[in-house]
């Protein structure tokens, strides 16, 4: 669709997907924590809203992430709503031992492209986590579920600085390579601007479809909406989005939250671009974490209600 005329520069789908991703990166750096019923309760109000894809928890050492420790209690606990897709951070096989035993749809694996931010979030060099992800993989793919992966630090390390795009192409590979669905490319840290978006995305398309690709935008700089649409004029059509815009890796210093998913709802929807998901529920539900959290969120569209 082009929204001005033949000379337009914005040119983007009629269609967008959503992943939810708040119940997992929006909590897992927060300080305060949310009761496992609380949790529940969010993410049945989250399965009604429309979304296809929620990422209900992390699987993970629960010393390196204590607020999601509750992981089991979350997965076995919510109600399925048929057509949506449930998945987990899972980090190892311990991981999906634990995360197949709570029957989860979805093993999302993650890593990164920079390796000090590797070492630092899951203790392993960049080389050393390769076999271990691909274990997890085959494994997954072998019992029947999907796996989609991250690739975080992208558009830049809270530890090294810049990252080579070649760096971004061989590690996105060696994951498409373990069989992943789709890749969620992570501005982990938030700096990046559409310009550099639309370089890093004009290499990968060389090598990667568009429509295997998701954009994982963190708002740290207020970049990110910006980048949303550098992405959607590349042919990307998937981003994730957390409600509240809450979220951030506590292995990255400086990283904030994500992109609200309703600031992302209500530019889609003045667009008339389809997602599928009811404003007013996904606002709704937003509302009820930033209760739970007992401060303002960062979502423009949050503010704009009180
Ligand atoms: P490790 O300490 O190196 O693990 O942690 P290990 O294999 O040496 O095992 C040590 C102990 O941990 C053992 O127990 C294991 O059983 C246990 P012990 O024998 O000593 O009693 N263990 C586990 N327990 C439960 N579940 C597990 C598990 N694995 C080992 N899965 C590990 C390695 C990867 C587990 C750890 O570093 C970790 O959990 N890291 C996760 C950090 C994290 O969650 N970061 C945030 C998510 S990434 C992110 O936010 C970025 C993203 O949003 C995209 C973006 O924004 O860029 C995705
Ligand atoms: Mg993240």
């Amino acid at each position: 669709m082009n929204v001005l005329n033949s000379q337009s520069i914005m040119s983007y789908s009629d269609e967008i997907t959503i992943n939810e991703v708040g119940p997992r990166d929006g909590l897992q750096n927060e300080q305060t924590i949310i009761s496992t019923e609380d949790k529940i309760t969010w993410i049945n109000q989250l399965s009604r809203t429309g979304l296809k894809y929620i990422e209900i928890t992390s699987f993970v050492n629960p010393n390196w992430i204590p607020t999601l420790a509750d992981a089991e209690e979350v997965a076995k606990g919510i109600e399925r709503a048929p057509g949506v897709l449930y998945a987990a951070l899972v980090p190892n096989e311990k991981g999906l031992e634990r995360a197949l035993q709570a029957n989860i749809d979805e093993a999302a694996i993650f890593m990164s492209v920079s390796e000090t931010h590797n070492q630092k979030n899951i203790n392993k060099s960049i080389n050393e986590t390769f076999p271990i992800l691909d274990k997890v993989a085959k494994e997954s793919i072998s019992v029947g579920k999907s796996v989609r992966g991250y690739l975080s630090t992208v558009f830049g390390c809270p530890y090294e600085g810049p990252v080579h795009i070649e760096e971004v192409i061989k590690v996105a590979n060696k994951l498409f390579e373990m069989g992943i669905r789709e890749l969620s490319l992570g501005d982990t840290i938030g700096v990046a601007n559409p310009i550099q978006v639309q370089k890093v995305l004009d290499a990968l398309l060389k090598y990667f479809p568009s429509n295997q690709l998701a954009m994982h935008f963190h708002d740290t700089r207020g970049t990110a909406m910006a980048n949303v649409l550098a992405s959607m004029n590349m042919g990307i059509t998937k981003f994730d989005g957390s409600l509240g815009g809450l979220g951030g890796c506590p292995y990255a210093p400086g990283a904030s939250g994500n992109l609200a998913t309703e600031d992302l709802l209500y530019m889609l929807n003045g667009m008339e671009i389809e997602t599928g998901i009811n404003y007013k529920k996904i606002l709704s539900s937003a509302q009820f974490i930033q209760g739970r959290i007992k401060r303002p969120l960062p979502s423009h569209s949050l503010q704009a209600c009180r």
